[in-house]
């Protein structure tokens, strides 16, 4: 089912309710301060462009992450820039923020007919075009188009296909970036796995002294473990790296993150959920709520349905107090 298709399928009502009527769970939850029918998002880079928004929650999903957009409309990278490794249920990806740019995304949402009804996450990154140094003024541009139109923004510090993009998670760059853009709506910093323990625990320091309402942990990884022999060959592409390989790695750092933290910074947990365990395990890492790319490209809407459920029996159960109507009412 590729963006394309799905684009389609949301100008048809009567397609959209059927795809509701078999995927959509509500197991709510309030996290950062936004309400999520159920704790199962669509992580960035799929809908870059928001192109087929009112499928997502069609198919299930309780939030959705556009972008990652950048201040500049850009191609990304020349094709070839996605590869599959089916044996080892894992992508390579050099796309390189292929998108129609923070004003087209905006006039996007904006001539949307509805809302969609999920939490809309916007998903910022650096245009390839603007120098490392003018990086926040890139951000902040990106961030004052979409600003009325976002739930939550994740200032994307650590896709491997910008170069120099990653730099931006160390301490001064991150404060002046956060500096720029907390305030008004909730911002999550979306982080590499290949960071030491040390340079997560100086992000998070600056994370909590600037305010920011949550981390993404994590994006693609440069490492090559875990590969299937047949996917030797294909893993040598230049790339960040998804999928089963980092279910592991992204888990070990959504949980130093809950610890380092002692809970104080939610944590969106993404890398490598393939089926229900492994969403299960990341929620007992301490993630509030989980994303998913390539499980959804392998495993489709039902992998988002059977953790979205088992969401829904894990969800607390409501207080004495909210459940028995008082004498006085
Ligand atoms: C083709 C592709 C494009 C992606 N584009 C973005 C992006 O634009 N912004 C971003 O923050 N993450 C992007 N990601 C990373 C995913 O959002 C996610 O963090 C990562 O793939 C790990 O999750 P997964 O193993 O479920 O895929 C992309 C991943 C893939 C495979």
């Amino acid at each position: 089912m590729d963006v394309r298709r799905l684009s389609a399928i949301s100008r048809r009502p009567v397609a959209l309710a059927a795809l509701r009527a078999r995927y959509a769970v509500r197991a709510p939850r309030t996290v950062f301060g936004v309400e999520f029918p159920n704790p199962v998002g669509l992580a960035a880079g799929m809908d870059k462009d928001g192109a087929a928004l009112p499928a997502w929650p069609a198919l299930g999903f309780g939030f959705v992450e556009v972008g990652t957009v950048t201040a500049h409309p850009q191609p990304g990278n020349p094709r070839p820039r996605l590869f599959r490794l089916p044996d080892s249920e894992a992508v390579v990806n050099r796309m390189g923020f292929n998108n129609a740019g923070a004003e087209g995304l905006a006039a996007r949402l904006a001539a949307l007919p509805r809302p969609i009804g999920v939490p809309l996450g916007i998903s910022l990154g650096k245009s390839k075009v603007t120098a490392l140094d003018d990086a926040v003024g890139d951000y902040l541009a990106s961030y004052r188009a979409l600003r009325q139109h976002g739930d939550y923004f994740a200032v994307n510090v650590s896709s491997p296909n910008t170069p120099g993009l990653r730099a931006l998670q160390d301490r001064a760059h991150l404060d002046a970036l956060l500096a720029a853009l907390v305030g008004e709506k909730p911002v999550l910093v979306k982080i590499a796995p290949d960071l030491t323990e040390q340079a997560i625990a100086e992000l998070l320091e600056v994370c909590l002294a600037r305010g920011a309402a949550g981390v993404i942990a994590t994006n693609t990884t440069l490492a090559r473990d875990g590969l299937a022999p047949a996917d030797q060959e294909r893993g040598t592409e230049a790339g960040g790296l998804s999928g089963r390989p980092l279910t592991g790695r992204a888990r070990e750092v959504v949980g130093f993150v809950h610890r380092e933290t002692g809970g104080r910074l939610p944590v969106i947990g993404v890398g490598g959920i393939l089926d229900p365990d492994d969403a299960a395990r990341m929620f007992d890492a301490g993630a509030s709520l989980v994303q998913l790319y390539t499980g959804f490209i392998y495993r489709g809407p039902a992998l988002v349905r059977s953790i979205a459920r088992r969401g829904l029996l894990a969800a607390p159960a409501p207080t004495t107090a909210l459940a028995t109507p008082t004498s006085s009412s």
